[in-house]
């Protein structure tokens, strides 16, 4: 929920210490959800993310005729309905704040022959959805978004689906996951061919849940038809989340952190990568692998961070990362320049605009580009800064009064819960000076 009233009022200086675990992967719980929810059998899953994103998730498949327990400390029980046992929900689904949830949901919904439709907030309600309604009417399904192609999207139902090559005009995770997803429902093959590496947790979590997804280098196909058996998922700690601290502690002199169970998929750590360019300090150790997924513990401490010119090749691998990583950049000797990353604009806010402004408030010379920024690193003062109703937005700034000169005070700030509702209370055990005020 979009709450101006919540802000972050956060003093100068201190230092991120000691051991926390951040809240579950939130693009890892969805999913957990939406499979658990068409298998055969009950899906137990731990870990989970309550957070409103996730927990929007969870609500639609209710609305849809799901029993589903908890969740209670990130247990969820899903008992599956199999395939095709969802009914249509009494009402639109609201899903909130939440990307991942509408355009997985449109692909997933696309054949089941129902008739309803997907709502949003007034930030999900302008952003683009063509890019999943113009594939899903190449399978045959009847998806309307409104003439801006934007939410609500009402799905439609159809006779059937039926199998396409796709190639996605963007590095989209949702939008190849919408496909193979929509796919399950399709006869014969769905492929989808991806110009760069994205998240991969649906081709991973469906091998979980015994489907076949085959992958030739940058193509990923399935065939449809088939069916998914309950399974048990152990959610790991968000690296999205993670990177806030990364960030906070790699700047703040003095600061040993570790992170504990990040989830830590190939194509997601592209943070780290950049980060480590830039002369970052994080230890990784205790490798192991949790149900499919890579899980490791990050030590981080402060390091004497320098400009770069970030290698286009680890945008899609650190695409949510890049507000936080634009105050490192700050916080850096030297120039950062990121180009290549014009998928920013069309996040939960427009990223670039929204960071750059902040930035500049707070003295900093921040230059945004169409598609990227070019920073001067240098001193932060203190200063009013607006996350524009973007969780990470606000996260990524109240990082920032770790080397600023004076209070940062942060608006807008209540979409936090979001994905990390309990942000304000670790970061404050972590070390940062944070008082959350609600209105
Ligand atoms: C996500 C994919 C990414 C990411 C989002 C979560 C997912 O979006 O930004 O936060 O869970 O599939 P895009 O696919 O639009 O890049």
């Amino acid at each position: 929920m979009s709450d101006s009233l919540t802000e972050f009022h956060v003093s100068p200086g201190g230092a991120l210490c000691g051991r926390i675990r951040v809240p579950g992967d939130k693009s890892i719980s969805h999913r957990s959800i939406m499979l658990g929810s068409l298998a055969d059998g009950v899906t137990r899953v731990s870990g989970f993310l309550q957070g409103e994103d996730s927990l929007a998730t969870l609500g639609a498949f209710r609305a849809m005729g799901v029993e589903i327990e908890g969740p209670h400390d990130g247990r969820v029980v899903i008992h599956g309905v199999g395939r095709k046992g969802l009914k249509a929900p009494a009402q639109p689904l609201d899903l909130g704040n939440s990307g991942t949830s509408m355009r997985l949901l449109a692909g997933l919904l696309a054949g089941q022959g129902l008739d309803l439709v997907l709502t949003g907030d007034a930030s999900l309600s302008g952003r683009p959805m063509r890019r999943v309604t113009a594939p899903l009417a190449q399978m045959g399904a009847r998806v309307e978004a409104t003439d801006a192609g934007t939410a609500p999207l009402h799905i439609r139902p159809v006779e059937a689906l039926h199998g396409i090559d796709f190639a996605l005009p963007v590095a989209s995770a949702q939008v190849k996951s919408c496909v193979l997803l929509a796919g399950l429902y399709a006869d014969g093959e769905t492929c989808v061919t991806e110009p760069a590496p994205t998240r991969d947790h649906t081709e991973r979590m469906l091998q979980g849940f015994g489907y076949e997804v085959r992958r030739e280098g940058n193509r990923i196909c399935l065939r449809g038809g088939g069916r998914l058996r309950a399974c048990d998922i152990d959610v790991p700690a968000d690296i999205s989340s993670a990177a806030f601290f990364l960030v906070g502690a790699s700047i703040a002199p003095g600061s040993d952190l570790l992170l504990e169970h990040v989830g830590m998929n190939p194509t997601r750590d592209g943070v780290i990568n950049i980060l480590r360019l830039m002369g970052a300090d994080i230890e990784v150790s205790n490798e192991r692998s949790m149900g499919g997924e890579p899980v490791a513990d990050l030590r981080v401490r402060h390091a004497a961070l320098h400009g770069i010119h970030i290698p286009e090749d680890q945008v899609p691998l650190a695409i949510d990362e890049f507000p936080a990583l634009f105050v490192a950049a700050a916080c850096a000797e030297g120039e950062t320049v990121l180009t290549g990353a014009e998928e920013l604009r069309v996040k939960e806010s427009d990223r670039i605009q929204a960071m750059a402004d902040g930035l500049q408030a707070l003295g900093v010379d921040a230059r945004p580009t169409p598609d990227g920024m070019t920073i001067q690193g240098g001193a932060l003062r203190g200063g009013e800064v607006d996350s524009h109703g973007d969780h990470r937005i606000a996260m990524s700034f109240a990082m920032a009064a770790l080397r600023a000169d004076g209070d940062i005070r942060i608006r807008d700030c209540a979409n936090v819960n979001t994905s990390f509702p309990d942000f304000g209370r670790l970061a404050g055990e972590a070390g940062l000076h944070i008082v959350t005020e609600n209105g």
